[in-house]
């Protein structure tokens, strides 16, 4: 196999199998691709795009590029929320312990503010001595102890997401949605899931400017967590103003204590439970969203 081969395969608009797209991102760990090769398939693929046998096998081969974390000794079914990133979006703060105080574990593993877009990661960490550089055992523990656990992105957790990304964030190749749609499902999938809840944000402020857009990206997900054998539901929501009254790390977290005490922006609770009656559903805590709320 040679990586010239694959780039052309795809820039002529074949479609590459999950034994090429293997060699392409194990070769970069060893040094057999070089990351010039690596970014001219993925500028074929911005171009060319993926059809969903191709997402699925790039998103697998870089979950399986790290550990699958095993949550098997967690009672229960375990589910996350994850959005597609968004201006004032503190959502995760009080959805994560609210859907734990219901009895469903919520193992979620965060990232850092992206362009434009706020990081659950840096909201946290703007709580004096708040950590979330915790090891993926830690993880594990803190999951079972207290029903929920918001960590980021450990070295074992896809790397090969992360080199990847690396590559496309400084050659303009981020704003493809396989990629994305693989980027976030490598990461989701490894961290012990059932069940997964996307809150696709659509808007002048998201990512996805356009609903068709947003739709095809939510599909793409949906498609790839059903095919890893995972519940997958998505809504896609308003990002045309920020959410809540607060932007800035700091300020969402008072934001997200007052969601907490009842005495949120009504957007803000809209969107909180409308996420966390799906996630209740998912975790077998009630028969539909309605009774979930
Ligand atoms: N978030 C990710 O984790 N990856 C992307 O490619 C885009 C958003």
């Amino acid at each position: 196999m040679r990586a010239y081969d694959i780039i052309q395969k795809k820039r002529d608009g074949h479609v590459v199998d999950e034994a090429e797209l293997k060699f392409l991102i194990d070769g970069l760990k060893d040094g057999a691709v070089s990351d010039y090769q690596l970014t001219a398939f993925v500028m074929a693929v911005f171009f060319r795009g993926m059809n969903d046998s191709e997402v699925v096998a790039l998103t697998n081969v870089m979950l399986t590029s790290g550990i699958v974390v095993d949550l098997s000794d967690v009672p229960g079914v375990k589910v996350d929320k994850h959005s597609t990133g968004g201006v004032g979006d503190k959502i995760s703060l009080p959805l994560a312990p609210a859907v734990a105080a219901c009895g469903v574990a919520v193992p979620m593993i965060s990232g850092r503010g992206l362009g434009h877009t706020g990081g659950t990661l840096d909201k946290l960490e703007s709580i004096p001595g708040f950590r979330v550089d915790l090891s993926l055992d830690d993880y594990r523990r803190l999951v079972k102890e207290n029903g929920c656990c918001l960590i980021g992105q450990t070295k074992e957790v896809a790397p090969a997401d992360k080199k990847l990304y690396a590559l496309r964030d400084v050659t303009a190749t981020v704003d493809c949605i396989p990629l994305i749609a693989s980027s976030i499902m490598s990461k989701k999938m490894a961290e012990g899931i059932d069940a997964l809840v996307l809150d696709v944000k659509v808007g002048s402020g998201a990512f996805m400017k356009t609903l068709d857009d947003a739709r095809v990206l939510a599909k793409t997900m949906i498609g790839i967590g059903n095919e890893m054998g995972k519940k997958v539901v998505a809504l896609l929501t308003d990002m045309d103003q920020p959410l809540g009254n607060t932007v800035g790390n700091a300020l969402e977290v008072i934001e997200a204590v007052e969601m907490l005490r009842g005495k949120a922006p009504a957007d803000y609770t809209e969107l909180t439970l409308a996420l966390t009656a799906e996630m209740l559903v998912l975790g077998g805590k009630a028969p539909d969203v309605a009774a979930a709320r």
